[in-house]
């Protein structure tokens, strides 16, 4: 189309084809050395873009390959400090939960019950996203992350049609707009059904493929799946625009963004609850997976007063909803073995459709379940399906029970490598003694070392594990490292086989080579040691500070109890995982293979109120003292009920006392109430 001719919609559409174009072609031309097109297509391409820009300055964003040099090396995603923490929200199930909810509200602002509009919306079940537009473009898209700090995700949000790139005039300077990318049922679906085409990993459920969908460090991939996107909430805004919530829904639906149905304003339970009665029954006809309703006070002064409980804001909560169920057949019990050598079962169930989406297993969890629920192959089973979880059989319909089932007998052998399976006193598991001779574990501590929260390696999935373990092209974590080294000598190539071209290969390569740089906590994380999370990781990275300092040191209990949440068992299989001389191998193997980086404390962001010590005294009009004491909190003060030399901050109300004339004599920084509201708006 001739660009004079373009309307602005046709022109943002051509931009962002050309613009993801362009990037592919840098990043062929950059960070792999291996130009796709010649110089002269290329140029055609960008001398495109910038015709476009001109007739559309609009269109120009930093995001543009013409405001960019080169590009970033692929090194995962950059980080972004949320300017307003993200938040996660408290939970109700039942009626009474959600009048508490109202009730805590109503005296906290010190307002009758029945004066408080609360909001009533869907609680969509996908990822949030926080999306910052500056002079109304959109300048990045972060994710959630810890709800301090979030994975930069702007050049995968691009392409999202229900994100906005630009704003309109009548939009602040600057707006933050949050909300939950997600993907359809319909979609989900296709999309699982081309994976399994191309021999790639399924997704669990809708929630996880929006995830893995955004999360992709080429952000072609991400353009090609079908995302989508509601706008429920701000982040930081420059200057107000709304006084309800549902002012900002109308606001954000006149900008652009689809705005979820239906929703409700009431200020009755009873029409809450009616509400959510309502949207439970319409729940498996909707085209996306929700998993509650959402309630939010309406007035936004309101939810400014009533601010934040550590990390969810006392204005809302989510009401969830009972997990979608199902009925079908079991048609067998399998065993699959776990990183840790655990054997776990798993129903092979006739595919049934639980709430949209099709399943065909659930973990039966371990052998006592199996019998506490008396569960037997044939039986027709009730399946749930709740969110993120793997979906779980509930119980068995006893009357349908065939006459021939019989109870399932759980093996005591390994089923890959036939070792003993073992269940120690007073565990309920049973594990295989296989360890290094058992394949399936040797496969699951591989896939754990690659997984997101450990060395996160794109594009590394079960299917890949499981190829190149079968080739004997990985066996430990360390080969990863070294395959393109291996790779070199393959013969035949692995370019020439089923599902691999020469680009899928460097892009594999590229992935692993961009994370030679790894976290001590994350490091920690993915050697898979038995009872070692993700938090537990970080604490011992915390404690130990480096690797060096661990290895020296690891084998003091006492040292390692002395470590929070870390008890005498956990001690023990740490002790063990490094007392172990193929363990300690690997580790040094890796070591010299990777940068570890030393451990990093997280960065507390600055304000006036963090750390002090602050005690309230006398009489306060503008809140009430439990309001004040939350504010003081929420910037990371502690508040205190006495005056000593330790006290930062007296704020003293109408009629204060001794506690002001101590604090006069020590003297100690008093702030009146007035003073002290001024405190708190210039920090929020
Ligand atoms: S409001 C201060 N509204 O639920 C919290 N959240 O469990 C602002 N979510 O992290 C969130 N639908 O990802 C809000 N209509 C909705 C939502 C919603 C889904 C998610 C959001 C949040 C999580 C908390």
């Amino acid at each position: 189309m001739i660009i004079g001719a373009m309307n602005i919609n046709e022109a943002r559409k051509r931009h962002t084809k050309l613009s993801l174009e362009i990037e592919k072609h840098d990043r062929a031309y950059y960070t792999k050395d291996a130009p796709l097109i010649s110089d002269a297509e290329y140029d055609q391409l960008r001398a495109e873009l910038t015709s476009i820009e001109q007739e559309f300055p609009e269109l120009v964003s930093l995001l543009s390959p013409t405001q960019k040099v080169g590009v970033k090396p692929a090194q995962g995603f950059g980080q972004i400090a949320h300017t307003v923490q993200m938040l996660s929200l408290g939970n109700a199930f039942e009626r009474i939960d959600v009048e508490g909810f109202t009730d805590r509200v109503a005296k906290f602002l010190n307002v009758p019950a029945s004066d408080i509009e609360i909001l009533g919306e869907l609680k969509i079940d996908g990822l949030s996203c926080s999306l910052r537009y500056e002079n109304r473009i959109l300048k990045y898209a972060a994710t959630r992350g810890d709800g301090q700090t979030g994975e930069d995700i702007t050049a995968n949000v691009k392409s999202i049609t229900d994100i906005p790139q630009m704003l309109p005039d009548t939009a602040p300077d600057i707006v933050e707009i949050r909300g939950e990318i997600y993907m359809r049922r319909d979609d989900f679906e296709t999309l699982n059904a081309e994976q399994a085409r191309l021999g790639k990993d399924k997704f669990a459920n809708p929630r996880n493929a929006a995830a893995g969908s955004v999360r992709q460090l080429d952000a072609l991939v991400s353009a090609a799946r079908p995302l989508k996107f509601f706008g429920y909430a701000l982040g930081y805004v420059s200057a107000p625009f709304a006084q309800t919530q549902h002012d900002i829904r109308v606001h954000l639906r006149s900008w652009g963004f689809p705005q979820s149905e239906p929703v409700v304003v009431a200020n009755h339970v009873d029409d809450l609850m009616s509400f959510y009665n309502d949207v439970e029954n319409m729940r498996a006809e909707l085209p996306f997976d929700i998993d509650g309703i959402v309630y939010k006070v309406n007035r936004l002064d309101f939810q400014e007063r009533l601010g934040n409980v550590s990390r969810s804001p006392r204005w809302a909560i989510a009401h969830k909803f009972p997990a979608e169920k199902a009925i079908t057949r079991l048609n067998a019990i399998t065993i699959q073995v776990g990183r840790t050598g655990v054997l776990t079962p798993v129903a092979e169930l006739e595919p049934i459709n639980v709430g949209g989406v099709m399943v065909s297993r659930a973990t039966l969890h371990n052998e006592d379940e199996i019998l506490r629920k008396d569960v037997r192959v044939g039986d027709r089973v009730v399946v749930q399906r709740a969110g993120d979880v793997i979906p779980q059989i509930v119980e068995v319909i006893m009357a349908d029970r065939p006459a021939n089932a019989v109870p399932f007998v759980f093996p005591h052998e390994c089923p890959e490598c036939n070792s003993h399976a073992v269940r120690d006193d007073g565990e309920v598991a049973r594990r295989c003694t296989g360890g290094l001779i058992c394949p399936a574990q040797a496969k699951e501590r591989l896939k754990h070392f690659v997984s997101r929260l450990a060395f996160d390696i794109e594009g590394m999935g079960d299917k890949i594990i499981e190829e190149f373990y079968h080739d004997g092209l990985i066996k430990t974590p360390s080969d990863i490292f070294k395959l393109a080294q291996k790779l070199e000598t393959l013969s035949p190539p692995l370019h020439g086989r089923d599902g691999w071209g020469v680009q899928s290969v460097a892009n594999l390569l590229g992935a692993i080579d961009a994370r030679r740089t790894i976290s001590f906590d994350r490091f920690i994380y993915a050697l898979g040691i038995r009872q070692v999370g993700e938090s537990t990781a970080k604490k011992l990275a915390g404690h130990y500070k480096n690797l060096s300092t661990l290895l020296t040191t690891v084998a003091s209990s006492d040292e390692l109890q002395s470590i929070q949440d870390v008890g005498p068992s956990v001690a023990n299989d740490v002790i063990e995982f490094f007392g172990e001389l193929h363990n300690r191998n690997e580790v040094d193997m890796l070591q010299s293979l990777l940068v570890i980086e030393d451990y990093v404390p997280p960065v507390v962001q600055d304000n006036p109120l963090r750390d002090k010590v602050i005690v309230f005294t006398g009489t306060m009009e503008q809140m009430t003292r439990s309001e004040a004491k939350a504010r003081a909190e929420q910037w990371g003060a502690k508040v205190s009920g006495a005056v000593s030399a330790n006290t930062d901050i007296l704020v003293a109300g109408a009629d204060a006392g001794s506690k002001l004339k101590k604090a006069t004599e020590l003297g100690i920084h008093i702030l009146s109430e007035d003073e002290w509201m001024d405190l708190l708006k210039s920090i929020s």
